[in-house]
């Protein structure tokens, strides 16, 4: 693996650059050489943040000095009450940013009709919320599998951007597909993942009962496939309510993540005040 390389596709365009770029960046779409040699490399690895600018907030809050580089698996909005300050602070974030489901439904590149009636009701929400200049950038995000510095990034998969991994069925066709040792997903919102070692011996990775803020540390080991899900920043479904992120250590190769309560009852006020379905409120609190 070649340290501080990042490999763009030729689908990324310099609209999800920012000009903050740091030293030594090309900003040519294709290389951006984020870091000078022999640096520590840490990557916070937000996802399905679903507009939820209290959730995100205490995220990044407990992350502080603990990462180096930031990216996004998708859905950055649809749901929460929060769709422009998230759009507007996660690109200011991060330069690697692929697209989600939602972020496609609310931008006019998938039909919402595929969602159930209140993901619907969100969807056109957040659409008739977003600003021009943040449902422009939301629509020019690329779909994963997008290689960074030798792992993948996917919203829901390798082989479909849209797939459920849920459990063992679909992560060991995925696992046994992959070309990268590391694939990041999302869209599950269940913080976790699995693991497939060189004899085929498959494992999941559980995230039950973190403390506030206290690691669960998942070393990668050589010759192991791993699918890696942060879990959901802003809308969890694994039964904890809490706002769910990971780091990725690529020098001390391990996954770090993490649980952290936000604002819960400001969140629910400001979808209330937005006038958004009373289920997906209320589902918040229950990380459901
Ligand atoms: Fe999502």
């Amino acid at each position: 693996m070649k340290r501080g390389i990042i490999y763009l596709p030729d689908a990324l365009t310099r609209a999800n650059i920012t000009p903050s770029a740091p030293r030594g960046s090309r900003t040519d779409g294709r290389i951006i050489e984020s870091r000078i040699a022999g640096a520590h490399l840490r990557y916070l690895i937000l996802s399905d943040i679903h507009a939820n600018g209290e959730a995100l907030t205490q995220c990044l809050e407990a992350a502080t000095g603990h990462y180096d580089e930031v990216l996004c698996l998708g859905d950055l909005v649809g749901y929460g009450p929060d769709p422009n300050s998230v759009t507007e602070r996660v690109r200011e974030l991060s330069r690697i940013i692929i697209r989600g489901n939602h972020d496609r439904a609310c931008v006019g590149l998938l039909d919402p009709g595929e969602f159930n009636p209140l993901a619907r009701w969100a969807t056109e929400w957040t659409r008739r919320e977003l600003t021009l200049e943040n449902f422009e950038f939301l629509r020019s995000l690329p779909m994963g599998p997008l290689s960074v510095d030798g792992f993948q990034m996917v919203h829901g998969s390798p082989l479909d951007e849209d797939e459920y991994i849920l459990g063992p069925v679909e992560a060991l066709t995925n696992l046994r597909a992959m070309t990268a040792p590391w694939v990041l997903f999302g869209h599950t919102h269940h913080q976790g993942g699995f693991a497939l070692s060189p004899k085929g011996h498959f494992q999941a990775i559980r995230c039950a009962r973190l403390m506030d803020g206290e690691p669960k540390i998942v070393k990668l080991l050589d010759g192991y496939a791993y699918l890696v899900n942060p879990g959901s920043v802003g809308q969890p479904r694994d039964g904890d309510w809490r706002a769910a992120y990971a780091v990725l250590d690529l020098d001390e190769k391990q996954v770090e993540y993490f649980r952290v309560p936000y604002d819960l009852a400001k969140t629910q006020a400001k979808m209330r005040a937005a006038g958004l379905p009373e289920p997906l409120i209320e589902r918040l609190a229950f990380g459901r």
